[in-house]
């Protein structure tokens, strides 16, 4: 006798628009929280999974906003996906217990006249390419941080520059929350996930695998013991030369500080990111130089 399927019960979180609802519901709990722009995927999921195993009695908290802040003017905020009942049920099913979902006037309402910018590791790279991009970002961190006052907060090395601003802010500002990073996801071909792999085709996905198979051209490059970065960064470009449809906006070989070398040294906080439009879509990975730091250790972060 075959029995039916066992029901899936997946826990919904709840979702919270208000910020003195969140305020009265996480009183007196460690919290874990784990800011995104919702279209959760399986990298969502993971910091997600982090942020649970980070407070194991405490609360868990995922922000949804799609911060118009950190979009450009011909940036895709208007188009950006969104899936509220699909972000409810990843979240629930990796941990979440609160969504907060707050709206555009709850968070800039009329007259909204501060922000915070970070200079240095914010201005090359994606601070160069997106003008504001950072200060977009940085502000909006910091007011979800007052909102939700988490002990830990999670953020992917899939936007490591990203990462490297808010653990400056956090670290000029004195604010009380513990920053960690979380190893980048990937698609079996080495995609990096991204709510933005959403505009694109299975077959522009298989193509656009050629921006981490560039990244571990130089990671090969760098273990065969070659240090100049202008050389490490040929070995990268070289691979993306293969793409059909690929407009490059830069693939750099960096130190902490963001900034490229004449000669990369073994720090472990060496890396490599690429930012390209592939298709109409504006992707961007990076991976460590010494590529056994890819291995899990989430303990280097950037800045
Ligand atoms: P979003 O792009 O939704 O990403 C939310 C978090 O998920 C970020 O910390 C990001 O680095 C992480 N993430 C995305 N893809 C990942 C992957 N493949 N593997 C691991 N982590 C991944 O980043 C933002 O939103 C926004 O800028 C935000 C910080 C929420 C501020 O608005």
């Amino acid at each position: 006798m075959t029995l039916p399927p066992e029901p899936q019960v997946s826990p919904h979180p709840t979702v919270i628009t208000d910020p003195a609802d969140l305020r009265a519901a996480l009183r007196g709990h460690a919290v874990a929280f784990v800011p995104t722009m919702g279209a959760l995927h399986e990298g969502h999921a993971t910091l997600i999974r982090a942020a649970r195993a980070a407070v194991p009695g405490g609360r868990v908290v995922v922000s949804v906003f799609v911060n118009p802040m950190q979009f450009g003017p011909n940036e895709d905020l208007s188009r950006y996906p969104r899936d509220l009942d699909g972000d409810r049920r990843v979240a629930g099913e990796a941990g979440a217990d609160l969504l907060f979902h707050p709206d555009v006037p709850t968070m800039y309402p009329d007259g909204f006249s501060t922000s915070v910018s970070v200079s240095g590791v914010s201005e090359p790279l994606d601070g160069a390419a997106r003008p504001g991009h950072f200060t977009g970002v940085a502000t909006v961190v910091l007011k979800l941080l007052n909102l939700v006052r988490p002990d830990v907060a999670l953020f992917g090395e899939k936007d490591w520059q990203q990462l490297a601003v808010v653990r400056r802010m956090v670290r000029d500002l004195n604010l009380p929350v513990d920053v960690r990073g979380v190893p980048t996801v990937r698609e079996d071909s080495g995609l990096a996930l991204s709510s933005r792999n959403a505009y694109l085709s299975a077959d522009q996905r298989a193509q656009a695998a050629v921006l981490s198979r560039a990244l571990r051209a130089v990671q090969a490059a760098y273990a065969d013991g070659e240090r100049r970065g202008a050389a490490l960064r040929q070995a990268g470009l070289d691979v993306l030369t293969t793409a059909a449809d690929l407009s490059l906006d830069y693939l750099s070989v960096v130190g902490s500080d963001m900034h490229e070398r004449e000669i990369m040294d073994n720090d472990p906080m060496n890396r490599v990111l690429v930012a390209a439009r592939m298709f109409g879509v504006r992707l961007i990975d990076n991976m460590p130089l010494a590529a056994h730091v890819a291995a899990g250790q989430s303990t280097v972060s950037p800045a």
